[in-house]
């Protein structure tokens, strides 16, 4: 039985996963190392300083523990110039009607990020109300795909992991959402996120029927 949905933020409810690369990228051209989107796709769900690292080790460069809280500063400031100027039409379709839906049904709603601007975008996409509870990268020690983020979020909702269902676009965030002992539906491509237990394009038309459909095609 669902008894609560955890949302990761970047590319699940809002594209902001476009304004890390675009970040991430223009600070990879900085140090010479190429960084593709299918790189990319290493990083999301990743903290700040571990995405640094995952690009220093493709380029095999190696920086002294100041440099790498400077340029990982030096992300975050491209990054939040985009942010800041982020409205609350940026929020991806379907995904605030669909989270409306299912707390209008009793199902408790949390929010589980890495992001340490996870505050800030919420307040950008004037959504700061809409989470029974919230546990962004200002809470959790261990990154995804350890399930610290979801078991806080879980713990939070009083809510047993079993009843949970977690949506997650990033590879690590499917593997903490697993490891955390939930279910798991992806959103993106199914080739990427092959773990997780269901695949979705995103939440446009996407209902909570649609929802409770994919668990009862499950125990046929
Ligand atoms: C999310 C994104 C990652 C990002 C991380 C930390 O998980 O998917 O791409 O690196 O948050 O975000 P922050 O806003 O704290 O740099
Ligand atoms: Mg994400």
């Amino acid at each position: 039985k669902i008894k609560a949905c955890l949302f990761d933020l970047d590319g699940v409810i809002v594209d902001t996963a476009k304004y890390h690369f675009l970040a991430w990228k223009k600070l990879a051209d900085e140090l010479g190392i190429s960084f593709s989107e299918e790189n990319n796709e290493l990083l999301k769900g990743v903290s700040r300083m571990q995405s640094l690292e995952i690009i220093l080790n493709l380029g095999k460069k190696t920086l002294t523990d100041d440099e790498k809280l400077r340029f990982a500063d030096k992300k975050n400031q491209v990054y939040l110039d985009q942010i800041y100027r982020m409205k609350a039409d940026e929020l991806l379709p379907g995904a605030k009607e669909f989270i409306e839906e299912i707390k209008q049904s009793g199902i408790k709603v949390a929010l589980g990020s890495a992001s340490k601007n996870a505050p800030l975008i919420l307040q950008q996409l004037e959504i700061e109300d809409m989470f029974d509870a919230i546990v962004d990268g200002n809470e959790v020690t261990e990154a995804k795909p350890d399930p610290e983020v979801f078991l806080k979020g879980a713990s939070a909702l009083q809510v047993e992991p079993q009843n949970c269902v977690v949506f997650e676009d990033a590879i690590a965030g499917v593997e903490a959402a697993k490891n955390a002992g939930m279910v798991c539906i992806g959103i993106g491509d199914p080739a990427t996120l092959s773990q997780a237990d269901h695949v979705i394009p995103g939440f446009e038309g996407f209902r909570l029927s649609n929802l409770i459909n994919l668990f009862e095609d499950d125990n046929e």
